[in-house]
């Protein structure tokens, strides 16, 4: 069994309820259902949320010692947090791929979320596609195009 690690930072496990204009009207659980129906056969997806940094950065050691690929909504953390980009970097040495999404086009919001810390130690980023943009990031990590 393949594991993928869907790592979601602060606030979002109030999707559902939280700017439905911005972010849709899905819950965290609709978004690991949704990317388990697409996960080809023997893929295991590993759907976890945390409001605090220092859990995001252990899960990413996680990650690198057991050589589980990653997607990650790093929130509002993507913007700012430099222990997040270190912890990335760690993936490197390893080979294991992160990708790093968003649900909203940032750069089409506030300018505060047009810079992301984490990009540039990420494998890749895929923004502005809501639910989608974790399902293209499966695509990518799994090679497997779809139902
Ligand atoms: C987000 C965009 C961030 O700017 C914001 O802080 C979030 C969600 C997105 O998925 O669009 O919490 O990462």
């Amino acid at each position: 069994m393949t594991r993928i690690l869907v790592l979601n930072g602060p606030n979002l496990n109030r999707l559902g309820s939280r700017q439905p204009e911005v972010y849709g009207s899905g819950t965290l659980d609709d978004l690991k259902r949704i990317l388990q129906e697409d996960a080809p056969e023997g893929v295991e997806i590993d759907l976890r949320q945390s409001n605090y940094e220092g859990q995001l950065v252990e899960w990413i050691h996680e990650a690198a010692d057991a050589g589980t690929p990653v997607i990650l909504n790093a929130g509002a953390l993507t913007h700012y947090s430099y222990a997040l980009r270190d912890a990335i970097a760690l993936l490197h040495e390893p080979g294991v791929p992160l990708i790093e999404v968003h649900i909203s086009n940032v750069h089409a919001r506030e300018e505060f979320r047009h810079t992301s810390v984490i990009s540039a130690v990420s494998t890749g980023v895929i923004a502005g596609f809501g639910f989608d943009s974790y399902r293209l990031a499966l695509v990518q990590l799994t090679g497997f195009s779809g139902r």
